[in-house]
């Protein structure tokens, strides 16, 4: 093990924001305090991760698990959900989890390189391993999750240490329509919009934020990321094509929240590669006004906020993989949309650290 993974108590008080004398009392006072790895000359010392989550779990501290959705397809839903992801993590220090549900890989391959993918893609360390395990339960299961998860990911700074990744991958395309199928087939009696959730049990309260990356659709992938969802961001180009089904997409998700009998409120939508032109600014000037198409007819339901900060179009992430960037620096990755980028992560994190659960 790295031992700079290990805590004593003084690490535990510090990372807890109490006294060593309130850590000896946890530890005292709960069975359920976890035990310590080993014993050093200086003392007892823990797993930090392990520690951690307990301590996020004893105070209460629940994850905010947040999909970035549009029907659309192209609107910047990958690139903002990674953005945001990085920035939390690297700059905010918040252990992040990405959860790429899309079978276009995009938000995997921008995050870990095409060959770890690869690797990992043939060990089925990835989500549709995950549904397909589910779809043959008369095989024995070969996705766990603890081995699905890579560590470290991104590009920036070759890797921001409390970022991770569960991949996606292309042969999710072949399974998913078979998903809806699952609670019919076999010996199990598994809800096909659970499976996400049960996988994620054991590793969520390490995060304080899961960031899901959604394919353009709301078919039983997407909603297995709602079902854990306590909010929702639609990202959007402010123009006519891309907000068109953005009623449908609250609409929708409401109505599944009414099914699940669980709030799943929208944070907000973001206006993203945006350029200063006429459509663009009336765009803005209706989602600024919460006045954007159906929204705005009477009986409707109420049209998301629209955040203060959004993304605009640069050659920065245009460019995207292109090999001559400079995609270490958060400057070389997103150019001018760079500021953008990290004020709408505060939004969210403010959003989310300032609500009533
Ligand atoms: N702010 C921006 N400036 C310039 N190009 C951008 C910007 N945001 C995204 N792009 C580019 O637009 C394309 C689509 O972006 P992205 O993959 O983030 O969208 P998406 O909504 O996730 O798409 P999909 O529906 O295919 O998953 C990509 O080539 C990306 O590099
Ligand atoms: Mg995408």
């Amino acid at each position: 093990m790295d031992s700079s993974n290990l805590v004593g108590i003084s690490e535990i008080a510090d990372l807890a924001k109490v006294t060593r004398q309130v850590v000896s009392n946890w530890r005292q006072r709960y069975d359920h305090f976890p035990r310590p790895v080993k014993t050093l000359q200086s003392g007892p010392v823990w797993d930090r991760e392990v520690v951690e989550a307990w301590v996020k779990n004893f105070k209460g501290e629940a994850t905010h698990v947040l999909s970035f959705i549009n029907l659309k397809g192209g609107v910047g839903k990958t690139t903002t959900a990674v953005g945001v992801a990085e920035i939390l993590a690297q700059e905010e220090r918040k252990h992040v989890l990405v959860v790429d549900l899309d079978p276009q890989t995009n938000a995997s391959v921008t995050l870990i390189s095409e060959e770890r993918w690869a690797e990992m893609d043939k060990a089925g360390q990835t989500v549709a391993q995950l549904f397909a395990d589910r779809l043959n339960p008369n095989d024995p299961p070969k996705f766990e999750i603890e081995k699905s998860i890579a560590r470290g990911v991104s590009t920036i700074n070759d890797g921001i240490a409390r970022l991770d990744l569960l991949p996606s991958s292309i042969r999710l395309i072949d399974i998913q329509d078979r998903i809806p199928m699952i609670a019919l087939s076999g010996n199990f009696t598994v809800n096909p919009l659970d499976i996400l959730k049960h996988a994620l049990q054991p590793v969520i309260d390490r995060y304080d934020y899961v960031i899901i990356d959604c394919p353009p659709s709301l078919g039983t992938v997407t909603k297995n990321g709602l079902r854990i969802s306590t909010g929702y961001v639609i990202p959007t180009i402010p123009d006519i094509l891309s907000t068109w089904g953005i009623y449908q997409i609250v609409d929708n998700v409401q109505r599944f929240a009414d099914d699940i009998d669980r709030p799943i409120p929208s944070l907000g939508i973001v206006a993203t590669k945006v350029q200063g032109n006429n459509l663009h600014r009336r765009v803005m000037d209706d989602l600024g006004a919460g006045r954007l198409g159906r929204f705005g007819e009477a009986g409707a339901l109420p049209q998301p906020p629209l955040f203060a900060n959004s993304i605009p179009q640069t050659v920065n992430v245009a460019r995207g993989a292109d090999v001559d960037a400079d995609i270490r620096t958060f400057k070389g990755k997103y150019g001018t949309a760079y500021e953008s980028i990290r004020g709408l992560a505060k939004e969210i994190k403010t959003l989310c650290e300032t609500r009533k659960p």
